[in-house]
């Protein structure tokens, strides 16, 4: 019995035999059939280490074709697989429950072709994000997503899980820049819907039932995807902000000041910024440290190329942040400068929240004025307490740096259970108070346990993560659910903003779905995969008889 969804192997499945891994070697090539304990343990376990498989068979098909004769031997036998990328999923949908073949795509890297003029990509389905962006960057494009684990996600993994990541506020979802997919069914069938148009309205978007599928439907083994023009000026801020209230009033501001230029909208809290820092080394907050981008409490530092209109003295306004206007920052990033203006009232009150900002445009100069204009609004209203403009990449980067390992430096604190949660912004991040507020009472004993939020503020997607030094329990898992569900369901929210359902959340489907809905999935899930052998007992799942 599966100790996170209660199911059991299904009984139609047949055993793995001798003869069935022989058949795979004569299909594939005996260096892409994997049967060793040892070779296969980092692939029947997830990145978060929560979710154990005990597959005793990884295959590594290098083309859509043997993809598709492995599939169709699979279902003439009976034997579940489960498709894997990189196996970067945070919900367990990658890994096995019992013993079904891993199928993993990591053999698949081939980029079929890119259209420069429209910036089309065609690339095969085991493909990394980030070699996919290196490549089009050669070509002055950008991959349309970017997330903290691109460098070893796959494109593949990306579609089916339907990623969201750090720009969609900017590049919107996969079900909208994916141009056509290539997906082999159950049953071995390839499906060719790999076209490269960008309008095409011809009866169902069979593709759409794939993208978030999560492997349940088919297995995806290339993607034509829809690449954005790399953007000529990026400016990043990294703010810190007194309160959530705050933090929400700086994204109203960002979404009609810096409009159509902003491409990101991130938050942490501050216990985000203590497990960064104590969990990693060399990564520390920007506005404290003096290597990094530095703008010495309340200064703002002028990005490269706003000469003219940062050109003011560093603040000294020592009573208010609020009296400090943009053009009196100091213009110059100076790192031997770094704590000068400790003094500034600014630290008299201790951020809770930090942003990241960005903005991706064609015009430095007009970009840099809007950001100015942006930071002396929130920081005239008292919303933004300190705050710096990276002046170089590696300041951007440093910043950046920051949101995108909060996940690794949970997962070394401790075994993390991760709530991925869409929410009307206003009451985002009560959920972290009120998940805070139950540990504290229900477990008080407990003062270990480190409860914490971040995310996409921009799209309404909070992560909220729980990380417990001792280790995942049964104990601090009821504490924890079915409370958050409950609390997402009664303030209108989904359960997965974007890291999909998997194993994690099956059994939870009914707090974002209604019944009827689920059971029109179920009856799609049965139609392409009768014999249920693609990912059994993730999304929807009908115990095979
Ligand atoms: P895997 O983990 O291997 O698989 C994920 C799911 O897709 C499984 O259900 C699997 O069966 C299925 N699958 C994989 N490949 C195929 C295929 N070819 N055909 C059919 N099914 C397939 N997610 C976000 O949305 N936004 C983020 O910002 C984000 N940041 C992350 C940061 C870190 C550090 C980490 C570890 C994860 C993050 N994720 C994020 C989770 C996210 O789901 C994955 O990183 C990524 O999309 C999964 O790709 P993968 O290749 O690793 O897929
Ligand atoms: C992120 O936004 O950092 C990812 O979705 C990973 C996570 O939730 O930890
Ligand atoms: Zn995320």
């Amino acid at each position: 019995r599966c100790g996170h969804c209660q199911a059991t192997r299904g009984p139609s499945y047949s055993q793995l035999q001798t003869s069935d891994v022989e058949w795979f070697k004569r299909c594939l090539g005996e260096s892409n059939v994997v049967t060793d304990v040892e070779r296969l343990k980092s692939f029947n376990r997830d990145w978060m280490k929560k979710y154990q498989g005990h597959s005793q068979l990884l295959l590594r098909p290098k083309t859509t074709q043997h993809v598709s004769e492995v599939l169709a031997y699979c279902n003439e036998r009976s034997l579940p697989i489960v498709p894997q990328g990189g196996n970067t999923g945070l919900v367990g949908g990658g890994v096995p429950v019992f013993d079904e073949i891993i199928l993993s795509t990591q053999g698949m890297t081939r980029i079929l072709s890119f259209e420069e003029s429209s910036g089309a990509l065609v690339a095969e389905a085991g493909c990394v994000l980030q070699a996919l962006d290196d490549h089009v960057t050669g070509h002055g494009y950008i991959m349309p997503l970017d997330l903290g684990a691109k460098g070893s996600c796959c494109i593949g993994g990306n579609v089916s899980t339907n990623a969201g990541g750090l720009r969609l506020l900017r590049y919107g979802s996969l079900h909208g820049s994916v141009l056509g997919l290539e997906v082999v069914m159950a049953d071995g069938t390839i499906l060719d819907l790999l076209k490269t148009l960008r309008k095409d309205n011809t009866g169902y978007d069979l593709k759409q039932l794939f993208i978030g599928a999560e492997g349940t439907l088919g297995v995806i083994t290339a993607v034509a995807i829809q690449c954005a023009p790399r953007p000529a000026s990026v400016q990043s801020v990294f703010l810190a902000c007194p309160s959530f209230e705050a933090v929400t009033k700086v994204l109203g501001t960002a979404k009609t000041m810096l409009a159509e230029i902003l491409s990101a909208a991130e938050f942490l809290d501050q216990h985000c910024m203590r497990v960064v820092e104590e969990q990693l080394e060399g990564v520390s907050n920007p506005l404290t440290d003096s290597g990094t981008c530095t703008a010495a409490s309340a200064a703002v530092a002028a990005a490269p190329g706003s000469e003219g209109t940062n050109k003011g003295p560093a603040c000294t306004d020592s009573n208010t942040t609020t009296g400090c206007s943009t053009s009196s920052f100091a213009s110059t990033f100076d790192p031997d400068n770094a704590a000068s203006s400790s003094s500034s009232a600014s630290l008299q009150l201790p951020p809770r929240f930090y942003m990241v900002i960005e903005t991706h445009g064609s015009h430095e100069a007009h970009d840099v004025e809007k950001l100015d204009a942006f930071l002396e609004a929130v920081m005239s209203e008292g919303h933004v307490l300190d705050g710096c403009v990276a002046t170089s990449k590696a300041q951007s980067d440093s910043m950046w740096h920051i949101r995108e390992v909060i996940a690794e430096a949970c997962g070394r604190a401790g075994s993390v259970y991760k709530y991925d949660v869409s929410l009307p912004v206003q009451v985002m991040y009560q959920l972290v108070e009120a998940v805070q507020q139950r540990l504290a009472s229900q477990l008080p004993h407990r003062q270990d346990i480190l409860t914490l939020g971040y995310g996409h503020v921009g799209d309404g997607n909070l992560h909220l993560n729980v990380s417990v030094p001792s280790g995942y329990s049964q104990e601090v898992q009821e504490v924890l659910e079915p409370f958050i569900y409950e609390w997402i369901q009664g303030h209108s929210g989904s359960i997965s903003a974007e890291h999909g359902i998997g194993l994690m959340k099956a059994g939870a489907l009914t707090y974002s779905k209604s019944l009827k809905a689920i059971q029109v999935m179920s009856s799609i899930k049965s139609m392409l995969d009768p014999k249920g052998i693609i990912n059994p007992y993730k999304v929807v799942y009908k115990q095979q008889a």
